[in-house]
């Protein structure tokens, strides 16, 4: 019998990422993401025979009332037995504790068990999402679309339930985010006649290795933002780009691939 969910140690790194290696056919991040996600805490675990055999993750933004659920994995020899439900009722439980409204997490839209799973225990759909990967490169400066590329100021998203990515998770923009991704630099706006035709979010993030997420919220003129973080990507040592639009498409650049959607999920706590 399994016991009670735990806060994981250090020292179950090895036994977790013994059924975290495989996961999903392109493999899995766990291992990335490791030593960042005991450091912030939150990282449960369900041990069997002293052994750990399920993880989860949780982050909590308590001003925006919301926790973040992540890296929900069963070794699968324990699959199908309510484990990874209970483990997330148990975080759901501490949440509400908190005094958190919401939760959300992002299912890959292919992923049948986990979008089962959610759909059970009253999550629901709010959006899709489109992934797109991409390395960084240095853009020719002739191009004019270097680190000198103008870049408007923006003071409000007129964009109903905005929220803003930050290491794949999905954060209310609440008006105070705003204001701190403005001043960061964070913002990518282009203006034309003072409407907004190019908007995007860059973030640097803190736990995936070289990775620059470019939320790109809309965008007549996408591929200069694309363009500007290949260049920024590259200016900082980054390697990995990840595109995440609520947009079909995108314009067309060299090695830009389109990988798969995935739903962000939310209930109501
Ligand atoms: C998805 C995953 C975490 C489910 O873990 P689990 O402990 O087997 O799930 P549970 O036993 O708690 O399942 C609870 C409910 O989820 C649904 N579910 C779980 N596995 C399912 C499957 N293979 N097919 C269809 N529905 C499934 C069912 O509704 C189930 O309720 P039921 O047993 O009453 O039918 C596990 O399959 C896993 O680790 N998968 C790989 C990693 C992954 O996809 N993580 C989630 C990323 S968002």
């Amino acid at each position: 019998m399994e016991d009670l969910p735990r806060l994981a140690r250090d020292s179950d790194k090895k036994d977790v990422l013994s059924f975290c290696k495989k996961t999903f056919s392109w493999g899995d991040y766990i291992h990335e993401v490791w030593d960042s996600w005991i450091a912030e805490g939150n990282l449960i675990v369900i041990e069997n025979d002293q052994i750990p055999i399920s993880m989860i993750h949780a982050a909590f933004y308590p001003d925006e009332k919301m926790i973040w659920i992540e890296g929900i994995r069963v070794d699968k020899n324990f699959r199908k037995n309510g484990i990874a439900q209970k483990m997330i009722l148990y975080l759901e439980k501490t949440a509400k504790s908190k005094n958190c409204k919401i939760s959300r997490m992002l299912i890959a839209s292919e992923n049948e068990p986990s979008l089962t799973l959610a759909k059970k225990i009253g999550y629901k759909i709010i959006s899709k999402w489109n992934y797109f990967s991409l390395e960084s490169k240095l853009i020719d400066e002739e191009t004019g679309i270097t680190s000198d590329t103008c870049i408007d100021s923006i003071d409000s998203f007129d964009q109903k339930n905005s929220h803003f990515i930050e290491s794949w998770r999905w954060i209310p923009l609440t008006d105070q985010r705003l204001k701190k991704l403005n001043s960061e630099k964070k913002i990518f706006c282009q203006k034309d006649n003072e409407k907004i035709i190019t908007l995007g979010i860059i973030t640097e993030s803190k736990s995936f290795e070289n990775t620059i997420i470019l939320e790109l919220v809309s965008g007549t003129n996408s591929e200069n933002m694309i363009k500007f973080t290949q260049n920024l990507a590259y200016q900082k040592n980054y390697s990995k780009i990840r595109i995440l639009t609520e947009l079909e498409s995108l314009p067309s650049i060299q090695n830009l691939e389109n990988k798969f959607p995935f739903y962000l999920m939310e209930k109501k706590l």
